[in-house]
């Protein structure tokens, strides 16, 4: 007669209870997206879209791929597909036709930004358009202020800064992003676009942005390199993070709505450490050589891009991000759907 074995209640429970079974949630796919904590929606997502003068222009970006510089009469069916994917909301970055030394289509109510502002807010209402507003650009030095002397200056550059705002507000802008990391500019754009009636037009500080190697394929995008020199003056010192919040209460006591850091993969503490110090929404912008260094993998076939991509920006909002400006916001936006 065979013996079958069998265990006392009591030795099953503590069999049981001899180590935790986390393994258990992780059974089925049911259960893991029972138990998930972070889960990526199009709504997440803000798209930065460049545009340029010229006719009937998609024109790709060497070092971006699948990103492309469009014309304003292109503008539209690019803005309707991201609407019909879920995405809310667009980030708009301009190519002037002329580069001077302060950047003169930068505030001119015929800018290139200015006329896409009110080419989407005609067809697509409800979009949300954030505009970049700095002056790298513009200026046909590439700094993002006023220069004098090899010097970037402050306070004569905020007025300039003062008056972009104040046009990308008149053409319809719900949201204006300050990028330059110029002391004092949050108040300046505040205190124009008040003085002349626009308060409901909103502040996307970027609050939190790093001297980064990361911009480099942007930079060649928006036609955007300093010709000579470097950000380090005005932009963060990637080692350093109290600062990063010193700067991030200095722009929410100006008056941000909304607070960025930038880029995102390799500050993924300083999110955290953001959204553990403030209650302001939180943007972080995965910049354009995080994208860059994804494709040219793929490219490749050295990683499944598709679980690499949902991964990192799985990771960026566990960090604490609300909100992700992306290049991969349309085709994850599409992965979300399928
Ligand atoms: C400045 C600006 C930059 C980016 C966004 N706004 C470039 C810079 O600071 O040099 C970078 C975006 C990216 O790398 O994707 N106007």
């Amino acid at each position: 007669m065979s013996e079958i074995k069998t265990l006392h209640p009591v030795e099953i429970s503590k069999l049981a209870t001899g180590f935790p079974r986390l393994r258990r949630t992780r059974r089925t796919e049911n259960l893991r997206r029972l138990v998930r904590e972070t889960v990526l929606s199009p709504q997440d997502f803000i798209y930065p879209l460049l545009v340029r003068h010229g006719r009937s222009i998609r024109e790709e970006i060497s070092s971006l791929p699948g990103v492309y510089r469009w014309s304003l009469d292109r503008l539209s069916a690019e803005v309707e597909e991201l609407a019909n994917w879920g995405i809310p909301a667009l980030i708009l970055f301009g190519i002037p036709k002329e580069k001077d030394p302060i950047g003169r289509e930068n505030f001119d109510e015929h800018g290139i930004v200015q006329e896409s502002i009110r080419i989407i807010k005609r067809e697509l209402p409800e979009m949300i358009v954030i505009t970049d507003v700095c002056l790298c650009e513009y200026t046909d030095h590439g700094h993002c202020g006023l220069v004098r002397e090899g010097e970037i200056l402050n306070d004569e550059s905020l007025e300039v800064l003062g008056r972009v705002s104040l046009s990308h507000a008149a053409a319809g802008a719900d949201l204006v992003a300050p990028s330059g990391m110029l002391d004092g500019q949050v108040a300046a754009i505040r205190e124009a676009l008040d003085a002349a009636g626009y308060s409901k037009v909103g502040i996307l500080a970027y609050a939190a942005k790093y001297a980064s190697a990361f911009y480099g394929p942007f930079r060649e995008a928006a036609h955007s390199a300093p010709r000579l020199g470097d950000r380090k003056s005005h932009q963060l010192d990637p080692p350093n993070v109290r600062e990063a919040l010193r700067e991030v209460a200095q722009d929410i006591a100006e008056g941000a709505d909304l607070v960025m850091v930038k880029p995102a993969l390799a500050y993924l503490d300083v999110i955290r450490r953001v959204r553990e110090h403030f209650h302001h929404p939180l943007a972080a912008y995965n910049v354009s050589g995080e994208y860059a260094m994804v494709k040219a993998a793929a490219q490749r076939g050295w990683i499944d891009e598709r679980r690499i991509v949902l991964e990192i920006l799985t990771g960026i909002k566990r960090a604490g991000a609300d909100m992700i400006l992306t290049y991969h916001a349309k085709e994850v936006a599409q992965w979300l759907k399928e």
